[in-house]
Parts: C-alpha cells; structure tokens; sequence
C-alpha cells in the first residue's frame, strides 16, 4: 500500500464551529482520528440516532467502533476528565479496544494547580477576563514552554513524577498563595491521586505520533482534529482574547507529529453565522433581540461550560483570513438551518477602521476594537431546511445565500450542515 496524506478539520471562526459533527460524519471514511492541541476546553456535541454525546478530550471519531482515535503530542490532559470520559463511553458500549483510544506520552498533564491558577487569575483579571474555560489549560501550556510541566508519560514513571512535581511545587505554592491569595497543594495528596489515574490509564499510553506516521504510511486515511478555532489561535487570533495553543492548520504538523507534507488536504469548517464564546473583539456581534434569536434558535450554549455564547452576522473578513492561513482548500458551512426566518441576512464582508476600508483583519488589539463591520445584505427565507437531501431541495434565497458566501471567502463548498444529525448533511464532494 503506498503512503497516505492526512485530511486536517480546523475551526475558521472562534471555535463552535460545527467540528464535531463534521468529523463525527468523516470518521465513518476514515482509519483513524487524531487530536493535535487543546485540551478539555473544547466540546463536541454530538447527535446520533437522537442520542446527544458530549466529548471535550477523546476525539470525535470515538463513536465509530473500530476507529483509532489518538490524543496527539501537542494535547494538554486532565486525567481526571480523560477517565471519566472513558467511562461514560464504555458505558455505553463503545471504546472496548484500548487499542481504540492512544494517548501521547508527550502530552501535558494539567494538574490541580493549573486549573486553580486558571480560576483565581480570572477572578483577578476582573473586568479585563478572558473568559477562559477555567479548565487550567493556559498554566499547563505555561508550564509546558517554561519547562517545568510533566508529560502524560511520566504519570507511568515513580521517581521521574516526584521529582518533576516537587520542582513545579515549589513555584506554584509560592505564587498561588503570595500572589493569587489561594491555598497551596501538597505534593504527597497530587501524588496520591496520580495512584488513582494510573491503571486505568496504562493501556492507553504511547508513542502516539510513530503509530500516525505508521498508519500513514500502512495507506491508512488519518483524519487531523482541531480543536477551538483560527481566532483563538495565540499567534494569529484577537490576542489576548485567544486560547494557549495555535489552531492553524500548520500546527497539526507538530501536534499529531507527522511533517508538514504529511497534510494533504484541509477542510475549514465555518458556521453560516457567528458564535463566540467569553472575551474579546467581535465585530459583527448582535448585541439584540436578533442575536438572541440566533442563540435560542441555535441552542448556542457552551457544550463544555454551558455558558452562553454571542451571537453574530457571518464574517467573512475573519473566514477569509483563516482559509489564508491554513490552506482550506474545502469548506464544511454549518448551522444554516438557524438562518430560517431571518429577513433580511447580513454578511459582513469588510471592516471600517477609522473611516479606511480594509478587507483583512487589524493585527492589534487595538484595530481590532475600532473595526466597524460594513455589511451586505440578502433577502432570507422562511421554509425550514432540515430535510433537505441536496442543494436543489433549498430555497433559492437559501442557495444565493450560500453562493454568496462561498465567493466573499473565496473557497469551495464540500460540505453543508442543516441540523444536527449525522443525516442532516448534504455531501458535495470527497475529502481525503
Ligand atoms: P481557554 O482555552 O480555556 O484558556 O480559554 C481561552 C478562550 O478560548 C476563552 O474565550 C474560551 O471561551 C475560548 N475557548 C477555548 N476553547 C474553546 C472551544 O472549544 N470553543 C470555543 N471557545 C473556546
């Protein structure tokens, strides 16, 4: 069999996007699903045969039994979360391999600290929050660039766990109690909760990026998972306001530990409007009773936090810039079912930043904050969309939709969701 190339999902907006189910429905072609960065801060939803599944670590092929689904060398894991997730699936029957779900021991272990951290920093930012999950990915991904964080193989490692734990403890207690004002953690209760995590998790640890570059070079279809989206990314996203990881298609090189000419193909996933979730610019956000709508008709509440998010017009500035950067070269549209009854629609397609036009995104946060959306509009439809089994069965409104769209980013349509459902979706073409 010759060498495959892999297929890489990644969020063009600020996360929400639709990943899950889009990689839910590409799992079914593919041999294995591979997350490259991220942590529990990310949440899948998941609609099968009406029956809903949460997932914020193990990828989203997990519902095909038999697909290897691999936690990448660029993850962040709470191992906490990693077994309680383990065992909500094999309660309900799935994940009855190990060989099923490989995690890297490169990967970073968030421990109790880091998400204490993550809290009471928040809690200090106060107005100037980022609205973080709260999940302590931002401290592990510290610890992780400041070389003090400990690696998911290690957990399987005595003398190398309390070594690297009594190090870290030592800065941590000191700037969780003198700083952060909060209590410090002992090393001997962390220690006895790793015991716990340990055996339970034994059968999953590995070399997770030579089993990826194997399977790719077995001719294996190897589907790349992002997680969040490109305007979270902590290089090219409304820093500060971002996540700790980048979220390009770039970066799921490094995180899955495969090279770049491993990628052979990527899909950019972009809702039909606009979400996001906690701080930050958002220019085309409906801070009304429209974008309230969008948020009851779009159930758009954290899947992770349960938070609500904002809600907003389409932004292509902001698609267009994520196809730039990650080389989408096929585009999954989500969610356009929600768009029914709007009348009329609007898409922004430039920004206004101190009366000059500009079609790509400011650089800084301060451009950022001045971007006035200059919008175009489109007349709506009223018919619902969610049994739609091709683009001839939409309105014609909803298609002059659609094409308009596809030609303000610049890039081809080859997937379209109208609903939840893994058969609320119409096809267009293949992705790997
Ligand atoms: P953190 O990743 O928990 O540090 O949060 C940083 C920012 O990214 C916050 O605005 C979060 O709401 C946002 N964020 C992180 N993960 C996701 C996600 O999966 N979807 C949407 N927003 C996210």
């Amino acid at each position: 069999m010759s060498s495959m190339r892999a297929t890489a999902v990644i969020g063009t907006q600020w996360g929400d996007e639709g990943k899950g189910k889009i990689v839910d429905l590409l799992a079914a072609d593919a041999d294995m699903i591979v997350r490259f960065h991220g942590g529990n801060n990310a949440g899948h939803t998941l609609v099968v045969g009406g029956e809903k599944t949460i997932l914020n670590l193990v990828p989203a092929g997990v519902l095909h039994p038999g697909k290897v689904c691999v936690m990448g060398p660029g993850m962040v894991v709470d191992p906490e979360v990693l077994i309680r997730e383990i065992d909500a699936l094999q309660a309900r029957g799935l994940l009855r391999d190990p060989a099923w779900l490989r995690v890297s021991e490169q990967a970073h272990v968030i421990l109790p600290y880091h998400k204490a951290i993550d809290k009471a920093r928040e809690r200090m930012r106060e107005a100037g929050a980022i609205g973080t999950t709260g999940r302590g990915i931002g401290p592990a991904y510290e610890d992780k660039m400041a070389r003090t964080g400990i690696r998911f193989g290690e957990l399987f490692d005595d003398a190398g766990f309390r070594d690297a734990l009594a190090r870290s403890l030592v800065e941590k207690n000191e700037y969780l109690q003198a700083l952060l004002g909060e209590a410090p953690f002992a090393a001997e209760d962390i220690w006895a909760l790793a015991q716990t995590w340990r055996e339970k998790l034994a059968p999953y640890v590995t070399d997770a990026g030579a089993e990826v570059r194997a399977a790719l070079a077995a001719g294996k279809r190897v589907l790349l998972e992002g997680a969040q989206g490109m305007f979270l990314d902590v290089d090219h996203g409304t820093y500060p306001y971002v996540t700790s990881s980048n979220c390009v298609s770039g970066s799921a090189s490094a995180g899955a530990g495969i090279p770049p000419q491993a990628i052979g193909h990527v899909i950019g996933i972009a809702k039909t409007y606009t979400t996001r979730v906690g701080g930050g610019p958002f220019p085309t956000e409906l801070d009304d009773a429209l974008g309230a709508r969008l948020r009851a008709d779009g159930d758009e509440y954290g899947a992770t936090t349960g938070r609500p998010r904002r809600c907003g017009w389409f932004d292509a500035v902001v698609v267009r810039q994520a196809i730039a950067l990650s080389g989408v070269d096929g585009l999954a549209l989500t969610k356009l079912d929600v768009l029914t009854g709007m009348d009329p629609i609007r898409v922004c397609t430039a920004y206004e930043i101190d009366g000059k036009r500009q079609t790509k995104p400011p650089a800084t946060q301060h451009g950022w904050a001045r971007a006035k959306p200059v919008y175009e509009e489109l007349p709506g439809w009223t018919e619902a969309l969610g049994s739609a089994k091709s683009l001839d069965d939409l309105p014609v409104n909803a298609r002059r939709y659609l094409d308009f769209l596809v030609k303000s980013v610049g890039a081809p349509m080859v997937i379209l969701s109208i609903g939840a459902g893994r058969e609320q979706t119409i096809r267009l073409g293949d992705v790997f």
